[in-house]
């Protein structure tokens, strides 16, 4: 427990040691050099010339600084209508004025909603996984698979977003937000590897699963694939063949990665939850669930977006190609679902899972106004859209945030 009290005795403490008595010679600090440098150095004497020198010249010498987005100086003021999603030319170090509202409240609401794994209690979780009969084995794999696709998934979105991604989103109040969702990523990360370690579990067995075990790595393998060839440094947007290729990242990464591959696995775990069984990790699923479907939001926004601004890049020919793409997502998941559920576990079946997962295909077509592949497939799993609704957000947070603080990680008194 950390108080504002202890925090100043800290301090009054810390202030107090010069005073105290004389400790012995093999405990003393290093004294600091009383001797005179060999080379006199005053203020207006460098020891240096030639060092200051340089630093001078150097700073004479900016001018129009090449970077990243050169520097013209006295140019025109940004005006929002100068601002586009990529391609932009508007200089993007200046937030504001904001043309993409949604982007900025995204990120206010991302700012609201900050957690920490550390937070969730683990202990009826340790006590159930160490248990010999608390879970059965196909319970037992769940947990296991979950955490092993999930430990590395938020690995690839993070690195895509930051070494792929960012530098090709041209807008101040967007990258704002994927800054934000790339420390939402390290956050999910932290949480699978603190279930791991919280469960006792053979870390190397679990990060390695999405290399040793065939459904997991196949998902894997499909994500890294759309981000080959923006990771390249040399890659820049620009033709419509680049902004399609562009297209197709955010597509794989938004609408699939985040917005299919994630889905098996938490509705299992969930409902796991739901059945009060290994609550801790479901409460982490819980609310990295909440922060995925604002990123999966927020790209379909983005998406959008671009396509408003660049309708030559949505071609029928491309349409066809990005419904493909979702439907391999779609059938990569159910075959995650299959390989996860040999049987009945949890009231759910891979049966039911399938019609849940081309029931989400559809609805990652309608967002991006595509036509819809599976007409009439339904919801089996009504709970979790309820825990997904933002509308809820709120309240399950204020609760959060009660128990943190009487949980005694900080007292504000
Ligand atoms: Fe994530
Ligand atoms: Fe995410």
């Amino acid at each position: 427990m950390l108080s504002w009290d202890e925090f100043e005795n800290e301090e009054t403490a810390v202030a107090e040691k010069p005073q105290a008595a004389p400790q012995p010679a093999a405990a003393q600090p290093a004294p600091a050099p009383q001797a005179a440098p060999a080379a006199p150095v005053t203020a207006s004497q460098p020891a240096d010339m030639s060092a200051q020198e340089r630093a001078r010249e150097a700073i004479n010498n900016i001018d129009v600084a090449p970077g990243l987005e050169d520097l013209e100086m006295g140019a025109a003021r940004i005006e929002v209508d100068d601002k586009r999603m990529i391609n932009c030319r508007a200089d993007l170090n200046q937030l504001v004025p904001f043309k993409y509202d949604w982007a900025w409240q995204k990120y206010l609401d991302g700012t609201a909603n900050h957690w920490m794994p550390q937070e969730v209690n683990m202990n009826a979780d340790i006590a159930l996984w160490k248990s010999q009969d608390g879970l059965t084995e196909d319970e037992r794999m769940i947990v296991m698979r979950s955490l092993g696709y999930f430990s590395t998934a938020d690995s690839l979105v993070a690195n895509n977003l930051v070494l792929a991604v960012y530098r090709l989103i041209t807008n101040p109040e967007c990258r704002q937000y994927l800054l934000r969702q790339a420390f939402e990523e390290a956050i999910h990360t932290h949480a699978y590897q603190y279930c791991v370690e919280s469960l006792g579990m053979d870390e190397g067995e679990v990060f390695n699963m999405y290399r040793e075990i065939p459904s997991i790595a196949k998902k894997a393998s499909w994500s890294l694939s759309h981000t080959h060839s923006l990771s390249n440094p040399n890659f820049s947007t620009g033709t419509p063949e680049t902004d399609q290729e562009l297209l197709r990242n955010l597509i794989a990464f938004y609408c699939v990665t985040e917005g299919i591959f994630f889905y098996c696995g938490f509705s299992q775990i969930l409902s796991m939850g739901r059945r009060n069984k290994m609550t801790g990790v479901a409460e982490q699923f819980q609310y990295i669930l909440r922060d995925e479907s604002m990123h999966l939001n927020f790209g379909v926004d983005v998406i959008n977006q671009i396509k408003i601004e660049n309708p030559h890049l949505w071609t029928p020919e491309f349409q066809a190609e990005v419904t493909q793409m979702i439907l391999e997502g779609t059938e990569l998941e159910i075959e995650y679902a299959r390989d996860t559920m040999p049987r009945g576990v949890l009231g759910m079946n891979a049966g039911i899972m399938e019609e849940y997962l081309k029931f989400i295909c559809n609805r990652r077509l309608q967002q991006l106004g595509l036509k819809e592949q599976f007409p009439g497939a339904t919801n089996p799993f009504p709970w979790m859209s309820e825990i997904i609704d933002l509308r809820k957000e709120k309240n399950f947070f204020e609760t959060r945030v009660t128990e943190y603080q009487v949980g005694g990680a900080l007292s504000w008194d």
